[in-house]
């Protein structure tokens, strides 16, 4: 695997013959997982070529000690990417990449505007920054997203579009631990009781329609789902059923519609989110 310090290394290991094309690209923010490898592994089914970065963005961050607190696991993050066979991983310091960089305003449309929106301003634009500049340096074929973060995955999908950038924006489901929990970086801060917690939390969220009947009000969903939050000492932030695609929010809980229950909210220090896909019948 090749390790790659700078934008300088990465630009001629991109003009090498051995970035052969097609080239699959995963970005992440390190403290790698079972999600994080799969996507990988997924890039390496369809491409030539396939590698991961590595770069804690401070440009989406919108609160400073969730920054500062992000885990770092660089020897055991390489140790996971050399056994899944990554032929690169882009590795830059902060100085290096952002040092010239202006991040552009993008054109998020109404994406901004609903559940991770109005509770991280900033966030997306960051990340929409900080997509568009990796893209631009490794000129990736295809980059695989994890539904996981389902709204970043529209909001790059759509800024993709809009620029008419040469990638193809590959989905890939969610991996969860054993008890529903969706795999993530940020799990690493939790107890084991909150890991546990949690879990039913991801086990409800997936469960609704075993428990609400046609048309319940989105309304009533959402009043049960804070309660079961707070019953287990966890803060919401939001819940939403919304159109998979535009994540306009859904009044009703209507099997004639594809729905994406969203979920946000506190485990103490750490904000955990989810969701899961309700297709129509
Ligand atoms: P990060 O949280 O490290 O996630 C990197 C990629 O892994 C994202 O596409 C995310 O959706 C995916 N992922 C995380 N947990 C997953 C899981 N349990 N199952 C499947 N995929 C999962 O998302 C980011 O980093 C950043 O915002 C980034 C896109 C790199 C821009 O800085």
């Amino acid at each position: 695997m090749k390790i790659l310090k700078t934008a300088e290394e990465l630009a001629r290991f991109v003009e090498s013959t051995d970035f052969n094309h097609p080239v699959g690209f995963v970005p992440t923010m390190g403290a790698l997982h079972e999600g994080h490898i799969t996507l990988l592994k997924k890039a390496k089914e369809q491409n030539k070529t396939a590698g991961v970065s590595i770069f804690v963005n401070p440009l989406q961050f919108n609160n400073a000690s969730d920054f500062t607190n992000y885990p770092i696991d660089t020897d055991n993050d390489i140790r996971l990417l050399q056994e899944a066979g990554a032929d690169f991983l882009f590795i830059p310091q902060k100085e290096n990449l952002l040092h010239h960089f202006t991040p552009p305003v993008y054109d998020l449309a109404k994406l901004n505007d609903v559940m991770e929106g109005p509770f991280r301003p900033g966030h997306f634009q960051g990340v929409a920054g900080i997509v568009h500049l990796l893209f631009s340096l490794v000129k990736p074929d295809r980059a695989y997203f994890g539904e996981k973060d389902f709204q970043q995955l529209a909001v790059i999908r759509h800024m993709t579009k809009t620029l008419n950038l040469p990638v193809e924006i590959v989905g890939c489901p969610t991996v969860r631990e054993a008890n529903g929990l969706a795999m993530s970086s940020r799990n690493r801060r939790l107890s084991d009781e909150q890991k546990e917690k949690a879990g039913a939390i991801s086990r409800f969220i997936c469960s609704l329609r075993e428990v609400f009947p046609e048309n319940t009000p989105t309304e009533i969903i959402r009043q049960e789902v804070f309660r079961q939050l707070e019953q287990r000492g966890f803060v919401p932030d939001y819940f939403e059923l919304c159109n998979p695609d535009t994540l306009e929010p859904s009044s009703l809980f209507s099997s004639a519609l594809s729905l994406q229950a969203c979920i946000a909210y506190h485990a103490g220090e750490v904000r955990l989110i989810d969701n899961c896909a309700y297709t129509s019948v």
